[in-house]
């Protein structure tokens, strides 16, 4: 299966969607609770993912990864710091996610999505970007350390009724 990384279109809301909602189902069945998982909404999560339609920024990018067949496998986001997140992550840029399903792991996708949304920040002139990941996704840390990634702070919080940890990831990006 051939997989293209490109922008994203208004037109894959729904896809990207889908794409969050299994792939939490997916990647997180091991860490966090049925309840939690089950609660996931496709609908809701197109009309978060509606909003990033509405205000374009040009300094953020949205990429999705398409098979050859159209169907949309996984997504990437990554823009300037949020305004919640400037003072804990104190990077300039921030990851907002990144997804793909089971099917399409491990060969390079992520990399690729990551690479064509860290290239963009730097470009637009961003010099570090932070993220969050849950601790016990040690496959995405693996990841996020294999791309240049290192762990900083941690935080808790409620997600969906359920305490977890976080930790952060900065990355410093030349151009
Ligand atoms: C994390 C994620 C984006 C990685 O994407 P991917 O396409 O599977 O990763 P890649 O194939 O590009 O891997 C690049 C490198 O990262 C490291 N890596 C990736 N997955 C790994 C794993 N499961 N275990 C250990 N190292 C891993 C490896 O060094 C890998 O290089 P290699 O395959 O040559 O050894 C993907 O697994 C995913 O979507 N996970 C579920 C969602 C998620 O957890 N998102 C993060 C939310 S904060």
């Amino acid at each position: 299966m051939s997989i293209l990384i490109r922008e994203a279109v208004e037109a894959d809301v729904e896809g990207i969607a889908g794409v969050h909602v299994q792939g939490w189902r997916e990647s997180y069945k091991d860490f966090l609770s049925p309840e939690a998982l089950a609660g996931l909404s496709v609908e809701e999560r197109t009309r978060m993912w509606q909003g990033a339609f509405r205000q374009p920024n040009p300094r953020a990018r949205l990429l999705v990864a398409e098979t050859d067949g159209g169907a949309i496998v996984g997504f990437a986001r990554g823009g300037p710091i949020g305004r919640e997140n400037a003072d804990v992550l104190g990077t300039e840029a921030e990851i907002f996610a990144i997804y793909l399903l089971d099917k399409v792991k491990r060969q390079g996708v992520g990399r690729r999505l990551m690479g064509g949304v860290l290239d963009h920040l730097a470009a637009h002139g961003f010099r570090s970007v932070g993220l969050w990941v849950l601790k016990q996704n040690l496959p995405a840390r693996r990841f996020y350390e294999a791309l240049g990634g290192t762990p900083g702070a941690e935080q808790s919080f409620d997600l969906r009724g359920q305490m977890v940890v976080e930790v952060a990831y900065r990355f410093e990006l030349t151009l």
